[in-house]
């Protein structure tokens, strides 16, 4: 059926759960006390939290005050994996928790900037101390944390077991009972990281190093040191490893313990000194001290025959801080007495001796405790004075009831006392201010106010301190009793205030003649006044003082200053001195927003799993938790500021989804409109709705969670829609904008075309229009074009073969001249070709030194200008015919006569009509063109030619071109080109006597007359003479070229002016 239906699946799911966490309400009850039903049955409150204790839910919620319960027993909801899951989670969306409330604290503290305080109470046993650590815990793991808060962090954290180790010890109640008060500051910085820590110790019990009630112990520490001190360190100290030898040890006869492990503590404790910056020698001087003290308790005091004390040479004494045997035995035994100017030292009695020995013991180390106190805030103190925010975390001795209560016990009591007070101005009477502020009608709640039994024990003149103090300080003998008797005159009447004299007979039974008895809030305790004006007083003999000055050990020597104020003016006393330091906390509180733990002991026996309901339901009454949730709910089982509420709900009407724009009551007023809220289930305050039966508020929530889940995916749903069109109008701004950029670019370019255009169109015109004129700015680009535009055309219309002479392109006026010079030039290159191709057709294979002619261009003349110049200067002075035709070309050669072959220097000139040899300006032959018959060359390299001539006398000339025969030929008309002879020419010398000229390629190029009279012309093979001999042919094709010119005279005009 898969996806279609599971939406209505999930549905389901979510009903279940519901349905599921509805029986899981009926199991493990309510996690919050406010929701009880009915909320003023103190049983239905006891079952509930008997429930939970019973599923190991040991905190349950009354709003925003967590009670807790000790299970006795290891949970395992303190991981790491809980603190996680608690972090930054809105305070009741997860079951009630210690983490949930320091996280709530901490977040509160952060947006508000403000301190808060922690109050945890609960008598002796009940989880106060477990409570604090956890909460320090807590904020270890969940703060910010950088190096150097790390290191904060492990002192705050290490801080701990040490003050433990001295500061607590076994009693009947608690195995771990904290035997001072402490109140404990934690600084955050402003991004929330913990940079400091403060401490404020309260009141140590003293009285327990010197003596401990059966089944206690003295402070931890002294067990730790004997049991897991190192052997080095034992002999040092002079101790031995059994707690057994020591009389300070041994009065509670329970030095083992199986809860409690002082090997391994002790461990941890030498561990955490060295954390928080104790030096080696701290550490030395302060186990000094414990052994000291150790010590100290084993002195004996023999009588001596006056009955005074007297000290035998007691090896303790070597133990004893470094301090001379002889002082010390001064000091033990005897007492300084001021007489007028005079001093006397009166010797003590055995009793006072012992007396004063404990005194010292309990001065050295109540003194140590503040100098340990005061060193671990050093080590925690924050230096940046940048504004911090606190919390505070107030784990102070619980209300304890023994069975013989001595001073200390009513200190510890009235210290609750007042955090009672406390507590009670701070929320019983704050919360029912609140119903008036928030003008809602409601029946004052009864609770009882506490403020009795404070003023009994406090008030000025008349209350027990005072008169405690006037008993201490009086001149004459004041005793105990005498305290009693004061008591039982001043306060007699007082209802919370009952002796053995002032009881009834069924109260005598219960009371011993010394015994007093005060009605706490917390219970009846009777104390028993035997030690009230020593304790108050704490005397240590002044001696004792000056004894422990002359310490060696450096934690003493700062613990008994010489500058103390001596006995002169009487210190005040210890319950005065309480008294004022719990008024300075109350202010300290009372400064800072508070929140509270309190803590319920279950059983006396330390059992898990046992829950006494005589015993609970005695708590739950004397901490009041009854009133207070009687008050908070003040017939309203919920409230909540209209804010928070519509903030919450809002979805679930559609007027107030998703924004609702009034005041947030109009919103709400709507919101139950439509959920259907009765007009007695709800009452409207000035900030804030109440809602009167908590099953209006579960079916609210109820039904919130299951408009959550669809909210979630409606929301989903919206944002995905909302993305993907934002990526969308992303998308399409960005097309836009590329189109419009690219449009732009476009048009730009097209403009710049059109301007250009426009421009060049314009200028074309314009030269167009003056294109006759002379070359200007305005013509001179169309003139260039036109020339351009005629070179170009004229480049692709030439003529197709080098000879054709027509079809030249016709040019623009301005072009007539180039392409006259064009024309001409053309004419000129082709008259050179067509000698070359005449050259080729006559010697192009057939005579062999003819391919290195090829490249010698034609010329009009052989010899250089100035022989010229001078040669033509005079033929032209002396030949006629010379000046009217002009030669055309002109060589030297050598002539070589007919007769005998003698060769002579000649210049062979050509002109129109005929070839002259000229020797000097002396014209020697004429050669008529009309008279030449024929040309004759040999096909060998050499550069003879003979001229056959139709003559009277001479039918050839030989003529070597440089050196030159003139022969006289046959005359034969028929041809001036004979063939190339092959290897002889035979001529006429004269009619009917010939003449040869024999050619032969030899090893040396040479003209003579030979045997036979012919005249032998050898030529090297052409390779080895080619540049002697490589102008000849060139010239001999000048020659027939220009002699086959004459014969047709008008065919080519051009060719006249060829050389
Ligand atoms: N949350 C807790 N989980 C387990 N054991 C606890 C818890 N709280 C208290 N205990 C047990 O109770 C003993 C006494 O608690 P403690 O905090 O020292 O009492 P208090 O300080 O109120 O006198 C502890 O030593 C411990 O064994
Ligand atoms: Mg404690």
């Amino acid at each position: 059926t898969g996806r279609k239906s599971s939406p209505l699946g999930s549905i389901q799911v979510i009903l279940r759960n519901m349905e599921a966490s509805l029986t899981a309400r009926d199991r493990v009850g309510i996690q919050d006390f406010v929701l009880l039903d009915p909320h003023t049955s103190e049983s239905a409150f006891l079952d509930n939290l008997r429930k939970r204790f019973h599923e190991n839910l040991i905190y349950t919620y009354i709003g925003t005050l967590l009670v807790s319960v000790n299970p006795y027993k290891e949970l395992d909801i303190y991981s790491k994996k809980q603190m996680d899951t608690y972090m930054g989670v809105n305070f009741f969306e997860l079951p009630p928790h210690i983490y949930a409330l320091a996280d709530n604290v901490f977040r509160t503290m952060q947006s508000e900037f403000n301190n808060h305080f922690i109050l945890i109470s609960g008598e002796s046993g009940a989880g106060k101390t477990e409570a604090s650590k956890k909460i320090l815990q807590f904020y270890a793991v969940s703060c910010p944390s950088t190096k150097l808060l790390n290191n904060v962090r492990d002192r705050l954290l290490l801080s701990n077991p040490v003050l433990e180790a001295f500061g607590n010890a076994k009693t009947l109640k608690n195995d771990n009972s904290s035997r001072f008060g402490k109140y404990m500051d934690i600084q955050f910085d402003h991004q929330g990281g913990a940079v400091g820590g403060h401490i404020l110790s309260y009141l140590l019990e003293k009285s327990r190093v010197v003596h401990q009630n059966h089944g206690e112990r003295n402070f931890h520490i002294f067990y730790q040191l004997v049991e897991g001190g190192e052997e080095d360190l034992l002999r040092w100290l002079g101790l031995e490893r059994n707690c057994k030898n020591y009389r300070y040890l041994v009065q509670g006869d329970c030095a083992k313990v199986s809860s409690i492990n002082d090997k391994s503590d002790w461990k941890t404790v030498r561990k955490a000194l060295s954390v928080i910056e104790f030096s080696e020698s701290d550490t030395e001087h302060l186990f000094g001290i414990i052994a000291s003290v150790l010590h100290l308790g084993n002195i004996k005091f023999d009588v001596d025959a006056r009955g005074y004390a007297t000290l035998n040479n007691n090896q303790e004494m070597h133990w004893l801080l470094g301090i001379p045997n002889q002082v010390l035995q001064q000091g033990l035994t005897h007492r300084k007495i001021e007489a007028k100017t005079e001093e006397v030292f009166s010797p003590f009695s055995v009793d006072h001796a012992v007396y004063a020995r404990d005194a010292l013991a309990k001065a050295i180390y109540g003194r140590t405790f503040n100098w340990l106190v005061n060193k671990i805030n050093e080590s925690l103190a924050n230096k940046d004075s940048s504004r911090k925010t606190v919390i505070g975390l107030l784990d102070i001795y619980g209300f304890e009831v023994f069975s013989v209560n001595s001073f200390e016990q009513f200190c510890i009591n009235y210290c609750n006392e007042k955090l009672q007070q406390l507590f009670i101005e701070l929320t019983l009477k704050s919360e029912q201010e609140e119903y008036e502020m928030e003008g809602i009608e409601w029946e004052p709640v009864p609770y009882f106010n506490n403020k009795i039994i404070c003023d009994l024990v406090e008030e000025k003149f008349r209350g027990i301190i005072s008169l405690l103090d006037e008993e201490c300080l009086r001149p004459g003998e004041a005793t105990d009793i005498t305290f009693l008797e004061k008591m039982e005159e001043k306060i007699g009447g007082h209802p919370h205030f009952v002796t053995h004299k002032l009881g009834d007979q069924k109260t005598r039974k219960t009371l011993d003649r010394g015994d007093f008895r005060l009605l706490h809030y917390a219970g009846e305790v009777t104390y028993c006044v035997v030690g009230f004006l020593d304790k108050n007083n704490d005397l240590l003999y002044r001696n004792g003082k000056e004894v422990m000055r002359q310490s060696k050990n450096a934690i003493i020597k700062h613990c008994f200053p010489s500058t103390e104020p001596d006995s002169k003016r009487r210190p005040e006393t210890v319950v005065t001195q309480f008294k004022s330091s719990l008024v300075g906390l109350t202010e300290i509180l009372m400064s800072k927003e508070p929140w509270y733990v309190r803590c319920i002991k279950p059983n006396e026996a330390k059992q898990p799993g046992h829950f006494n309901d005589v015993l609970v339901r005695h708590q739950v009454k004397y901490l009041g938790l009854m009133e207070h949730l009687r008050v908070r709910r003040a017939g309203f089982a919920y409230r909540r500021k209209y804010e928070i509420f519509l903030q919450r709900y809002k979805p679930l009407c559609p007027d107030t989804w998703p924004n609702w724009k009034g005041t947030a009551a109009e919103g709400v007023q709507l919101l139950i409109k439509h959920l259907g809220y009765k007009p007695d289930e709800y009452k409207m305050g000035r900030t804030k709705i109440f809602i009167r039966h908590p099953r209006t508020l579960f079916a609210t929530e109820d039904a919130f969670q299951v408009c959550k889940h669809k909210l979630a995916t409606r929301i989903q749903a919206k944002y995905k829609g909302f993305r993907v069109k934002e990526d969308y109008l992303k998308q399409r701004e960005a097309a836009t904008k590329i189109e419009n950029c690219w449009r732009g670019l476009m048009a730009r370019k097209e403009r710049e075309k059109r301007a250009w255009a426009v421009k060049v169109i314009k200028k074309f015109i314009k030269g167009f229009m003056t294109r006759n004129e002379p070359a200007c700015i305005d013509n001179s680009e169309y003139l260039a074009y036109v020339r351009q535009n005629y070179l170009t055309r004229l480049k692709e219309n030439l003529p197709k073969t080098v000879l054709q002479k027509d079809s030249w392109l016709t040019p623009p006026p301005i072009m007539q001249e180039v392409s006259d010079a064009l024309v001409q030039q053309t004419a000129f290159i082709r008259k050179r070709l067509s000698c070359n191709i005449q050259t080729s057709s006559m010697f192009k294979g057939k005579k062999e030194n003819y391919p290195f002619s090829v490249c010698r261009p034609f010329m009009d003349t052989r010899i250089c200008k100035t022989t010229f110049t001078c040669h033509l200067c005079l033929l032209f002075l002396f030949f006629s015919d010379l000046c009217v035709r002009p030669p055309q070309y002109s060589v030297p050669v050598v002539k070589y006569d007919r007769n005998g072959f003698r060769p002579r220097l000649r210049q062979l000139i050509f002109t129109q009509q005929a070839a002259y040899l000229v020797e000097e300006a002396k014209i020697k032959q004429r050669i008529d063109y009309s008279s030449l018959r024929g040309v004759s060359v040999s096909n060998l390299s050499d550069n003879f030619l003979i001229l056959h001539v139709t003559c009277r006398e001479s039918g050839l000339y030989v003529l070597s071109l440089l050196e030159m025969y003139l022969v006289k030929t046959t005359n034969d008309p028929s041809s001036v080109w004979n063939d190339f002879i092959m290897c002889s020419v035979r001529f006429d010398i004269q009619p009917g006597r010939e003449g040869f000229v024999d050619f032969k390629s030899g090893q040396e190029s040479m003209v003579y007359r030979a045997k036979n009279g012919h005249l032998m012309v050898v030529s090297l093979p052409f390779k080895q003479h080619q540049l002697i001999f490589e102008g000849i042919v060139e010239q001999l094709t000048k020659f027939f070229v220009f002699y086959r010119n004459q014969q047709e005279p008008n065919r080519d005009e051009d060719a006249s002016t060829l050389g």
